[in-house]
């Protein structure tokens, strides 16, 4: 009898531990609300001037512009056809980190942002209905109040620079003391940095 209410308790035990990891998991998904998502004109139209740091003219040029033609390649396809996915660009188990519509989940989640687009502004950035106000945008502790995700670097890369990406790689990147790691932010962000020009 005692053992049984033993067994009962621990099983009781998983459940709780597994609803909190669960729960844990969940949170680190999503940085914000997807419905919070808007058009990616707003940001650029604000940010696109030379003397400010012209951010979009930088993305433009980055990989992550990139991100949804790179699903059209036959290295792509070659990858998704190991995981019986014909076409990774019709693939929310690609878009998921391939794209920002998707915004980390295997469903388009707004018909604001196209999918071509790629990985934009607010996968990084989080959703900007909220913050994309001048007066809010302004105010950094006012943008991060609604929504705006701080620095960024810290927050959003690993939400897909992770080891459930299929072409992961443990050894992509080498540290200064010579081990090697799957993702360095250090590194990789200097490899996609957008400044404001020092005054
Ligand atoms: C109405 C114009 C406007 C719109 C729309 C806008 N921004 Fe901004 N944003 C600004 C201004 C002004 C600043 C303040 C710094 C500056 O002058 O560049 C700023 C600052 C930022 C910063 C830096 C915050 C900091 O504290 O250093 C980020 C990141 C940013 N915007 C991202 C976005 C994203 C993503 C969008 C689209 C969802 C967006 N912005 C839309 C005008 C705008
Ligand atoms: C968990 C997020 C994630 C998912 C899901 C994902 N990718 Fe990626 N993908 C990345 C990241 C991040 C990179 C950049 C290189 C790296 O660090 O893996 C990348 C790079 C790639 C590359 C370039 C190869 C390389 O080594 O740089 C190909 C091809 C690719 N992905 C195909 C796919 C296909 C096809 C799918 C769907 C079956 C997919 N990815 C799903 C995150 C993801
Ligand atoms: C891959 C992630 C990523 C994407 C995509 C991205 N950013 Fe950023 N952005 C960052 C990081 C990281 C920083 C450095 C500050 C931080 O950690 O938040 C930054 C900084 C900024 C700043 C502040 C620059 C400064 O001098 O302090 C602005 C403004 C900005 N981004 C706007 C944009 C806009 C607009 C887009 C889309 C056209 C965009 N970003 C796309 C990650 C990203
Ligand atoms: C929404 C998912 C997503 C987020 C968030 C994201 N990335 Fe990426 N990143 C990708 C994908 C997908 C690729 C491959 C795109 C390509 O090659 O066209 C990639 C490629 C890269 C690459 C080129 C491959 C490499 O590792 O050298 C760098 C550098 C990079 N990302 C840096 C960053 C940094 C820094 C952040 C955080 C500020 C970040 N990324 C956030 C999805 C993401």
């Amino acid at each position: 009898m005692k053992q049984m209410v033993r067994g009962s308790m621990s099983w009781c035990k998983m459940l709780i531990g597994l609803f909190i990891v669960t729960m844990a998991v969940n949170s680190a998904q999503a940085e914000g609300d997807p419905a919070k998502l808007t058009s990616f004109k707003k940001c650029v139209m604000c940010h696109k001037k030379a003397d400010k740091g012209d951010q979009y003219g930088v993305w433009q040029k980055m990989v992550h512009a990139k991100a949804y033609e790179l699903l059209g390649t036959e290295e792509a396809k070659a990858v998704g056809a190991k995981l019986g996915i014909d076409d990774p660009q019709r693939s929310g188990q690609c878009l998921k980190c391939h794209s920002t519509a998707y915004f980390f989940t295997e469903t388009l989640q707004t018909e604001v942002l196209a999918v071509e687009n790629g990985v934009s502004c607010q996968s990084c950035h989080g959703p900007g209905a909220d913050y994309k106000k001048k007066s809010i945008m302004q105010n950094r502790e006012e943008a991060i109040a609604n929504g705006m995700v701080y620095p960024a670097k810290e927050k959003s890369c690993t939400l897909c620079h992770n080891d459930t990406g299929p072409t992961w790689d443990p050894k992509r990147y080498t540290l200064p003391n010579g081990e090697t790691t799957g993702f360095d932010v250090t590194q990789a962000y200097e490899k996609i940095k957008h400044e404001r020009p020092a005054k």
